[in-house]
């Protein structure tokens, strides 16, 4: 590092200034964040139970003897010379007010050697007062010493939580610290006992350190570029989701953000992966040219703005999608090793699948049965599709191609949709699951979960075509609408329900869309009227939000029921449908369509190992 200089007063007006040190966790920072800048590999945090003590040890540069005092004054960094600078910013700090801040608030001892150098410097500094300065024997790097914070300054002190509530704080910190950094091995201790330590050696390492080997086992990786940036990290599965926000972790140039745009662009990869009130867990680098990023708005230093704001947040969007749904890992239960990875070696019952996906296979729409007029009820096969049962299960996924037309941010990516394990259909378990052989053992599937994915995707196809096929009644059915809206009956057509206005407080329901039913095609069309009109005071968009939940409860109403028995081409045509969509594993409103009982789990039971 440079020599530490005094900042000119115009530099000084450009930084945004702001108070640094306001309890022990932001001392803990800005001491760490001197070590990252300073080049350490090793940083090392100890703090006493009652905090009145917080030691930050590091290996890194040192600070010349010549330098030490003038480190504690105001604006003296070694980190940027003038506002240039500031457009490229590669350190943590640059405003060269930590270390004259906590030393005003505080006892603080620093010891430090640059490697070189033959003897270290010591200092030590009370509210702002230089107390002690001399030459001492030291090891290279820079310790740094903070005793009772506040001592001075009873009102600030005030503010403080409980020491316990302030190691919460100061643990967090650290372990943010830490994964923001993960090639520093960075090592926290309170109390004598050592919290974590990180083996500097990678992010996966620091996440399995500071959240545990549960945690680590149930993480994706994500790892793209595009957008003139990367982005690095890893996503937790579906199973990982937690009911708080906690545990969401945005690094921008290695530094930690909280940023709007940002996390709803992780939200919106998760889509129907995140159950309503469920939060994913992520720890994300995003890494950019530091000309395209702006760090110096807020004194904290949390918030950042980006020159390309929409490209960015799509990229990241895009590769946290693609990460998720890449690969087979959603299924709970299995490891996520792809489709064939966590098969044992020498198991027979692969041999005599077809080598193509069985989602890529034409699959007739075997689903519709002419008697009940329903997807998957009733008892008509594969073989007795009629030509005008073809045309109305049209919109079910099984021309050879997949439901949906891909999204845009898929094709911005270029996600080759989701990997669904091959499954060999096996048998029909009561009371709504179907139980099939796959890569990494067992697989069972809730047949009506399933089903409405499949549902839900092919509806949205159509709707996305133009409007959901409709099947006209044989007697046109008065149903009671209070106040309907004529306009509405237009939106209603999109759905596949044909409805004319009747009198005031009625409607004549001519149409349902193909395979519902008229009962249910009744009770449906008041839940969507319901929904459009809701959908019309919120103000969210375009409703794609209330379009969603429309469809959402179509597929519901149409799919096979729990209860309902599937006959094996059924079953089978349904695992094929599942695996063409664009996201198996989940139904619409989140829960999972398949389950794993694994090799290795079933070994266990086994006592075999
Ligand atoms: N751990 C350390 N190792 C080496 N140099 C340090 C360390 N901590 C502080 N310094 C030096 O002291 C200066 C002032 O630090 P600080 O007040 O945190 O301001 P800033 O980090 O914004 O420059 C830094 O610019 C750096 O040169
Ligand atoms: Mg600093």
């Amino acid at each position: 590092m440079g020599r530490i200089k005094v900042l000119d007063p115009e530099t000084v007006g450009l930084v945004a200034a702001g108070e640094v040190v306001d309890r022990p966790a932001s001392v803990v920072k800005e001491l760490v964040e001197n070590a990252f800048d300073a080049g350490a590999s090793c940083v090392e945090v100890v703090v006493d139970k009652e905090l009145k003590s917080i030691t930050v040890r590091d290996n890194g540069c040192g600070i010349a003897e010549a330098d030490v005092l003038l480190a504690f004054e105001r604006h003296a960094t070694s980190k940027i010379t003038c506002g240039a600078d500031l457009e490229r910013i590669t350190t943590f700090g640059f405003r060269g007010e930590a270390l004259p801040s906590i030393a005003a608030v505080a006892r603080v001892e620093l010891k430090t050697r640059v490697a070189d150098a033959v003897g270290g410097t010591l200092v030590r500094i009370e509210g702002g007062q230089v107390v002690d300065f001399r030459p001492v024997g030291a090891p290279p790097g820079t310790t740094v010493t903070v005793r009772d914070l506040f001592y001075n300054t009873p009102a600030r002190r005030k503010f403080l939580s409980s020491p316990r509530v302030e190691l919460g704080r100061v643990t967090e910190m650290t372990g943010r610290l830490a994964l923001g950094r993960p090639d520093v091995a960075v090592r926290l201790e309170s109390g004598g006992r050592e919290l974590f330590r990180t083996p500097g050696t990678g992010l996966a390492g620091a996440v399995r350190a500071i959240y545990g080997e549960a945690v680590a086992a149930a993480l994706v990786p994500v790892e793209a570029e595009g957008a003139g940036a990367r982005l690095t990290g890893f996503v937790g599965r579906p199973e990982l989701v937690r009911t708080t926000r906690r545990g969401q972790t945005w690094f921008v140039n290695g530094r930690y953000v909280k940023h709007g745009g940002l996390t709803a662009a992780v939200y919106e990869a998760y889509g129907t992966l995140l159950p309503a009130g469920k939060h994913p867990f992520f720890v994300l680098h995003l890494t950019l040219d530091p000309g395209f990023v702006d760090v110096n708005v807020h004194p904290q230093k949390l918030t950042v703005r980006f020159d390309q704001e929409r490209e960015v947040l799509a990229f990241a969007r895009g590769a946290v999608k693609k990460a998720l749904f890449g690969r087979a890992v959603l299924i709970p239960g299995t490891k996520g090793k792809g489709t064939t990875g966590g098969m044992p070696s020498g198991a027979g019952f692969r041999r005599g699948l077809p080598d193509r996906l069985p989602g890529r296979e034409p699959v007739p729409g075997v689903f519709f049965r002419e008697e009940t007029g329903r997807y998957g009820a009733g008892a008509a096969g594969l073989a007795a599709a009629t030509a005008e049962e073809a045309a109305q299960v049209r919109l079910l996924p099984g021309e050879g191609g997949l439901p949906g037309a891909r999204s845009e941010g898929d094709a911005a990516t270029g996600t080759a949709g989701a990997i669904f394990p091959t499954l060999e259909y096996l048998a029909f378990l009561p009371p709504t699951y179907i139980l099939a052989a796959g890569p990494e053992g067992l697989y069972l599937i809730d047949q009506h979960a399933a089903h409405e994915r499949v549902l839900f995707e092919a509806f949205g196809a159509a709707l996305a075509r133009g409007g959901i096929a409709s099947q006209l009644l044989v007697t046109p059915e008065l149903v009671e609408v209070r106040g309907f809206d004529p306009e509405a009956a237009g939106e209603l057509a999109r759905f596949g329900f044909l409805v004319e206005a009747f009198g005031e407080d009625a409607a004549l329901l001519r149409g349902v869309p193909a395979g519902l039913g008229a009962e249910c095609g009744r009770l449906l069309l008041a839940e969507l009227l319901d929904l459009l009109a809701a959908g019309e005071q919120a103000d969210g968009g375009p409703g794609a939000g209330r379009e969603k939940a429309a469809l959402a409860s179509l597929a519901c109403h149409a799919a096979v029921k729990a209860g309902e028995r599937l006959t094996a081409p059924e079953a089978a045509a349904l695992i094929s449908q599942l695996a063409a969509c664009r996201e198996p594993f989940t139904c619409p409103h989140g829960r999972p369509t398949t389950v794993c009982l694994g090799y290795e789990e079933l070994a266990r039971r086994f006592g075999r190992r």
